[in-house]
């Protein structure tokens, strides 16, 4: 396992934190990456070696270098908005429930799930504890709070914290109506494909939120509402629901503070 990663001499604790702990968690495999600035934002380039075989000859494995490019794309996300606020869509808006308007987004990894909520109008808190996508999350929210659109509405944009979700939640600072949690889905086998390269990478990185299990309890714990992004294929987290709301290939498992207390 080698982790390789660099950027700007500004975010060297930042990358060296990253390193760290990459260095501790058994999911990392060979990767490496350049944190850079584009267009006036944050984003990572990874470097890829992918074997290549030629029809032909099956024999000739022929090594490819590839690049991807990992970022959020706040320009598309702005163009996308058509209505302020945007519509929320069942299922995800009847497991929210309809009461929360200060929700915080626990495992906010690239912040696709937070600026949803943000479009719908919530107040949203992301926590994020890989220093490498906390930093760029934060950073696109920057780039974010700077668009005609967040001005014109007065658009409340998520507040990015990187850090340990157990240990931030249920601290004054950080009261919510609701904790949304979308932890690392388990794989179905080994060689499953994952949503898109951006999940990928986090995955090859950090491997599987194994710790997901005791977030939940500690979120259903201390908060009035707890909101768990599931496979189907998957069990529950936790103990049973108290309520559970499907789509074809996901369900939100919803916990409540008054039924999760012993
Ligand atoms: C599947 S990703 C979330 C994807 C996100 N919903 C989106 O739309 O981009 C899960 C993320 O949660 C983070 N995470 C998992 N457990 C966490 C914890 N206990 N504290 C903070 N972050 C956590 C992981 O580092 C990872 O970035």
């Amino acid at each position: 396992m080698e982790v390789v990663i660099k950027g700007p001499d500004e975010y060297a604790d930042i990358i060296a934190q990253q390193i760290q702990l990459c260095a501790n968690r058994s999911g990392c495999e060979q990767t490496s990456i350049e944190l850079i600035q584009r267009n006036g934002q944050l984003e990572l380039l990874e470097q890829v070696t992918i074997n290549s075989v030629k029809q032909s000859d099956r024999a000739a494995q022929q090594a490819v270098s590839q690049q991807l490019r990992h970022n959020i794309d706040v320009a598309q996300f702005v163009k996308q908005q058509k209505s302020w606020p945007a519509a929320k869509h069942k299922p995800l808006s009847q497991a929210i429930g309809r009461k929360t308007r200060k929700l915080i987004d626990a495992t906010a990894g690239w912040g696709g799930d937070a600026m949803r909520f943000c479009a719908q109008g919530y107040e949203v808190i992301c926590l994020e504890r890989q220093p490498l996508f906390a930093l760029v999350l934060s950073d696109a929210m920057r780039v974010l709070a700077e668009t005609e659109w967040v001005q014109k509405n007065s658009v409340s944009v998520p507040i990015v914290e990187c850090g340990e979700a157990m240990q931030l939640l249920g601290r004054s600072e950080f009261d919510a109506d609701c904790i949304y949690l979308d932890p690392m889905f388990p794989s179905k086998r080994k060689s499953s494909a994952m949503a898109n390269k951006s999940m990928e990478l986090l995955h090859r990185l950090i491997g599987e939120d194994i710790d997901a299990d005791s977030l939940v309890r500690h979120s259903a714990e201390n908060y009035p509402r707890t909101v768990v992004k599931r496979p189907n294929y998957a069990p529950p987290l936790w103990r049973k629901p108290d309520e559970q709301f499907g789509g074809k290939l996901i369900r939100y498992d919803v916990y409540f503070q008054s039924r999760s207390k012993d």
